[in-house]
């Protein structure tokens, strides 16, 4: 598809202080027009305003579509919903990284080659050993990912596409055991190196929960389920972190620092740290007769408090994975033979009462992907603490994708906002 070839729709008017500037403006295959402020500053010396970008495309990207008001996520066209019933989690990563689904053979060389580098560094085991013990996983995240840039020197040129795969693989099967390193150290286990022979996700889940004198017995619904959480994580276009990572990249930092900044970015509650923050507060509900208190202290601005795992910037409907997610949390549930979780139960009540709310439904919130998730995780065994690394597992791909696209884009230069300044103007120092 050629969208330089379709007639450009008319440009827009814009008139400052009584002069008129024509403002190009630009159509993608779907989703709303961009109008292009690329040349505001020089035709009237003002800047856009944006705070919290909700109306700034940054860039143009082929990766991910999200229709906010339809509650529609497609990866490279394919509608999430699909990818998750019938794909893996590998072929999602080659889908989002090459723009298409693999053939049988790419997909087996695909999967040879992450395989192969599934491994990390033996100098990095003693990495870990200068965290405490007691330090959260993600911190061990930031650190040991930004790190692996001090290991592999050989993909840190930027500008040699081959450099760039290496980086890739090497990023997508490493995150993973580092990991699930993040997680033995925590609990003060040995570290369990990857086990070849095992697909990618089910590879992960025996990092985490073998040990060297038990052996984990891969539960196949539950490699499953992971594998779909992770195909649903795998990428959401330009949200915080992926936006943090192209800014990063765009000064020409290392791929393996880019991801860092991701995973640290990614960290926040109002992000990827909303898993761990829903499952809190549901613990903290506890019961379904206390959920009217929670809703109501939701509702008031004074308290602070808010509804983890409901809203989102973008989706002003269901969010699509959430559906995937509230199915794949029943499936586990029944297979670990799970028939009366209370958090379950306080779960869909919440989710009941705030969608018949009219507060909730005024502003369009909605059960985001957090809201089951950690539920989910939880019943696989995973601490609460885990629950944002396995979501940084998952976006690794989304992130290299994004990076990727940004590097070979001939128009990409240095991101660099400017401001409205409201600060003293130009003064004298004093002359005491
Ligand atoms: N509970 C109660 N009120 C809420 C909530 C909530 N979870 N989310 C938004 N609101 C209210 C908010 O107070 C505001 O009200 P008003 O217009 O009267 O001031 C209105 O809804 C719009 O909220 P906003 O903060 O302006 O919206 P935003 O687009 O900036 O924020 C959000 C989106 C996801 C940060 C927010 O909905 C939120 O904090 N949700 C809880 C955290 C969460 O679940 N985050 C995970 C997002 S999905 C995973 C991911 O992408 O990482």
């Amino acid at each position: 598809m050629n969208v330089q070839n379709k007639p450009g729709p008319a440009p827009a008017q814009l008139t400052h202080q009584g002069r008129a500037v024509e403002l190009p403006v630009r159509s993608g295959s779907i989703g709303p027009d961009v109008i292009d402020v690329g040349g505001l500053y020089k035709e009237t010396g003002c800047f856009t305003y944006d705070p919290g970008f909700t109306s700034t495309a940054n860039c143009s990207s082929k990766i991910t579509y999200i229709d906010g008001d339809k509650g529609e996520l497609l990866y490279r066209g394919y509608p999430i919903e699909q990818l998750a019933e019938h794909s893996d989690f590998l072929a999602v990563c080659y889908l989002l990284l090459n723009g298409e689904l693999p053939t049988n053979e790419q997909f087996r060389d695909f999967s040879r080659t992450i395989t192969n580098h599934t491994m990390v560094h033996e100098q990095m085991t003693r990495f870990y050993t200068g965290f405490r013990r007691d330090a959260h996983p993600m911190a061990i995240m930031v650190g040991v990912v930004g790190a692996l840039s001090a290991f592999y020197h050989d993909s840190l040129d930027i500008n040699d596409p081959d450099h760039r795969r290496v980086a890739t693989i090497r990023m997508l099967a490493k995150t993973p055991t580092i990991a699930a390193m993040a997680y033995k150290y925590s609990i003060g286990h040995p570290f369990m190196y990857p086990k070849n022979d095992l697909d990618y996700t089910s590879n992960f889940l025996r990092m985490c929960f073998a040990t060297p004198c038990e052996d984990y017995r891969v539960h196949p619904v539950i490699s499953r389920a992971l594998d779909r959480i992770f195909i649903l994580h795998a990428d959401h276009e330009q949200n915080a972190s992926t936006s943090t990572v192209r800014l990063a990249g765009s000064s020409g930092a290392n791929p393996f620092a880019c991801i860092a900044a991701g995973i640290a970015c990614l960290w926040g509650p109002a992000h990827g740290g909303a898993n761990e923050a829903a499952l809190n507060m549901l613990e903290e509900i506890g019961s379904v007769d206390r959920i009217p208190e929670f809703i109501k202290k939701a509702k008031d601005k004074t308290s602070g408090f808010r509804l983890m795992g409901f809203g989102h910037r973008v989706y002003k409907n269901y969010d699509p994975r959430a559906k995937v997610m509230q199915k794949t949390c029943h499936e586990v549930l029944t297979a670990l033979d799970i028939t009366n979780d209370p958090l379950l139960k306080v779960a869909m009540e919440l989710e009941r009462i705030a969608l018949q709310d009219d507060y909730f439904v005024s502003k369009k919130l909605y059960p985001n992907i957090d809201f089951y998730s950690g539920i989910t995780l939880r019943a696989m065994g995973f601490p609460v603490s885990m629950f944002t690394v396995l979501f940084a597992v998952a976006r690794t791909v989304g992130w290299i994708a994004q990076w990727k696209e940004m590097m070979e884009d001939p128009d990409q230069k240095i991101g660099r906002p400017r401001q409205l300044y409201i600060g003293s103007p130009r003064r004298e120092f004093p002359m005491i």
